[in-house]
């Protein structure tokens, strides 16, 4: 099982903390929701349904044939009108909804409400011009703008699905994405702002499409005027299709399972799965997650998500849900150390964010750089932080309620995924008594059992994988082109209950903690990465004989990647020496997969450790990766070689 160092034995913490009295007498949410939830499930998730703006009612709250979910069968609405319109209509329209902030200082942006829906209904209109139709798919390959948003509301505004391809990812990974989906039309930029300087973004999509035939048009922001390469016909700027368009759209109502994205996530092959989300159902799990888990009061305050619109946390937790409730929030472009690294306390501190949402490795990081960076700024606007991505260690948890919640705001470890759509595991701030790296338990309405290898439930105490055993309404509702795959992946392994893939237990108070990926998924900063993604990725080298990458632990990244090679002939053939063909591989796996992917250590090896049968030994190349005691070798072909390749390791290490 793969977890991080050390969980296991911090899952006995039973320090709790209980939830702020003021906050607990005016909360959105009281334990009477559990009551309510487990009287009555459907009920519960039909009452949180009524919260959006419905053209049609449905008929049926859930359509149970298994594995296949329809929720709220029969109803229709539009999911941009719910984020956008109905709060514009409600009085709200001068309510900013997006401060945005670009990595340059001082390069801002406010949109209201209104602003907002002035911005879709154009660009709605822009992409109906360019021949998208609802059903279609666009891809969206953008830096964190507010056009990545805009683009996202005006495709679901007419019906079309986007799939959002991070940033950092490849013109290999666009291919493969863009013709999985069959897309018709990109949306990209000339490039971004990383790390202090502008980067490319544009020079991946031209590559990718020579080799997607399908791709009519290509619509592009402008954001760093650096010179790109034009296809005449095809590509258009955004500033020029864009701003002259009507600037109202009449937005028609779709089916509540009407497809609103496709989202490709690493599965434990080399193919990514594009995870399909439809409408009513998600938006009804974002939107009451959203609200009850923060606490929201949209009114007053600023929520910031850390996230990239490229990942799920960006889909759910920046785009619909908060759009849903109305908030203000914050969108932030850059790292958290361009221009200072303070950077991120500064954004809370001007303009006053209330509830701050991110990841494990962020905090991890910040703990690193030291106190005083988050001491210099005025922290007291935030009430609540959220944590998600990746299992929480204690002292994280601890640091980031004490430093930057001055010890007073809750902090919420939520649990979910891609395949999710929205948090299923949660504690609540008004409601729970949170022990520290434990997201505690299910949410109302969401039932989870921890099972051992035979798919029997452990009951109230005990650990083993963790298992869904009624559906929800944010569920996926299949995997693009692969029905096949959505089954064996997710429902094959324990009949009748869907196989999140993590590992979990309830400890002796039967609070639930969650121990990191049981497959060979890698979890990386709190980015998905399949190890046979990777593999695949090195073997694509016509040097590389054979590749086995597995994830070891680290302290900031919680994982990172470590790829044991071996070369077509011996190492000494190798024109480069063994260093720099590892630095030649590691720029091969950034070309093929994206530089989110890189391993943080090749290991070139005269041969891979593997048992008798020929399977290759991860769990071996785990303990050699990590520097730990190696474990029984006596099934293994040649227990030399895990000594030649542990000797390799070692010269490494000591050179430093
Ligand atoms: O292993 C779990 C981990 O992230 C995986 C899902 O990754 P992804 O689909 O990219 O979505 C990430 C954002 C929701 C899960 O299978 N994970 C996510 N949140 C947590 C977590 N592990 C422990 N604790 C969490 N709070």
């Amino acid at each position: 099982m793969t977890q991080q160092t050390g969980l296991e034995a911090l899952s006995s913490e039973s320090r709790r903390f209980e939830p702020p009295a003021d906050l607990a007498a005016k909360a959105n949410v009281s334990a009477d929701a559990y009551e309510q939830a487990a009287a009555d499930r459907l009920a519960f998730w039909a009452e949180q349904a009524g919260r959006l703006e419905w053209a049609t009612p449905w008929t049926e709250i859930v359509d149970w044939q298994p594995p296949y979910a329809k929720w709220f069968v029969g109803g229709t609405l539009n999911v941009a009108v719910n984020c956008l319109d109905r709060h514009v209509a409600a009085g709200n329209g001068e309510r900013v909804a997006l401060h945005w902030v670009g990595e340059p200082d001082g390069d801002t942006r406010d949109l209201t409400y209104a602003e907002l829906l002035r911005q879709v209904s154009m660009t709605a209109n822009a992409l109906t011009e360019l021949g998208v139709q609802a059903g279609d798919r666009v891809c969206i390959y953008l830096p964190m703008v507010p056009e990545a948003v805009i683009s996202m509301l005006a495709c679901a505004r007419i019906g079309a699905a986007h799939s959002v391809v991070f940033g950092g990812f490849s013109a290999q990974a666009l291919v493969d994405r863009i013709t999985d989906a069959g897309a018709k039309v990109v949306i990209t930029a000339d490039g971004g702002y990383r790390r202090g300087s502008a980067s490319a973004l544009k020079p991946a999509v031209d590559e990718a499409l020579e080799r997607c035939p399908d791709v009519t048009a290509v619509l592009v922001v402008k954001r760093t005027r650096q010179d790109v390469a034009w296809a005449e016909g095809r590509d258009h700027w955004w500033a020029d299709l864009v701003d002259r368009q009507p600037e109202s759209h009449s937005a028609q109502a779709f089916d509540a399972e009407q497809p609103l994205f496709l989202l490709y996530t690493s599965g434990t092959t080399g193919k990514p799965k594009g995870i399909l989300h439809t409408s009513g159902g998600y938006l009804t799990q974002c939107a009451w997650t959203h609200w009850a888990v923060f606490d929201l009061k949209p009114e007053s305050d600023v929520y910031w998500c850390t996230a990239d619109v490229g990942w799920v946390t960006g889909h759910s937790y920046l785009v619909y849900g908060p759009l849903a409730n109305g908030v203000t929030q914050v969108m932030y472009e850059g790292t958290p150390d361009a221009g200072g690294r303070d950077r991120w306390w500064s954004i809370v501190e001007q303009y006053k964010v209330s509830i701050l949402y991110t990841a494990p490795t962020a905090i991890r990081t910040f703990m690193k750089w030291g106190e005083d960076l988050p001491g210099g700024r005025d922290l007291s606007s935030l009430r609540i932080l959220g944590s998600v991505g990746e299992p929480i260690n204690p002292e994280a948890w601890m640091w980031y309620r004490r430093v930057i919640g001055g010890d007073r705001c809750p902090v919420v470890d939520t649990w979910w995924q891609t395949e999710t759509g929205a948090m299923m595991v949660s504690p609540l701030p008004g409601v729970t008594s949170c022990k520290p790296g434990s997201a505690m338990g299910p949410l109302p309405g969401i039932s989870v059992d921890v099972v051992d290898g035979e798919g029997r439930s452990v009951g109230e105490t005990g650990g083993g994988f963790l298992t869904l055993d009624e559906p929800w309404p944010a569920m996926l509702r299949g995997i693009w082109n692969d029905d096949s795959r959505y089954r064996d992946t997710y429902w094959s392994r324990f009949p009748g209950r869907y196989f999140a893939g993590d590992g979990a237990k309830w400890d002796d108070e039967h609070v639930l903690w969650l121990l990191g990926r049981v497959d060979d998924v890698m979890n990386i900063s709190g980015h998905r990465i399949s190890t046979t993604e990777v593999e695949s990725a090195l073997v694509s080298h016509p040097k590389v004989a054979e590749a086995a990458v597995v994830g070891a632990s680290d302290e900031t990244t919680g994982q990172a990647i470590v790829a044991f090679v071996t070369v077509k002939g011996t190492v000494d053939d190798l024109e480069s020496g063994g260093d720099e063909f590892a630095q030649e591989l590691r720029a091969h796996v950034a070309k093929e997969i994206g530089p989110i992917a890189k391993p943080r250590q090749i290991v070139i090896s005269p041969e891979l450790p593997k048992t008798r049968s020929g399977k290759i030994m991860r769990r071996l190349l785990v303990d050699i990766a990590e520097r730990r005691e190696l474990g029984d070798v006596t099934t293994l072909a040649d227990p030399a070689v895990v000594q030649a390749i542990d000797d390799t390791m070692g010269a490494a290490a000591a050179k430093g």
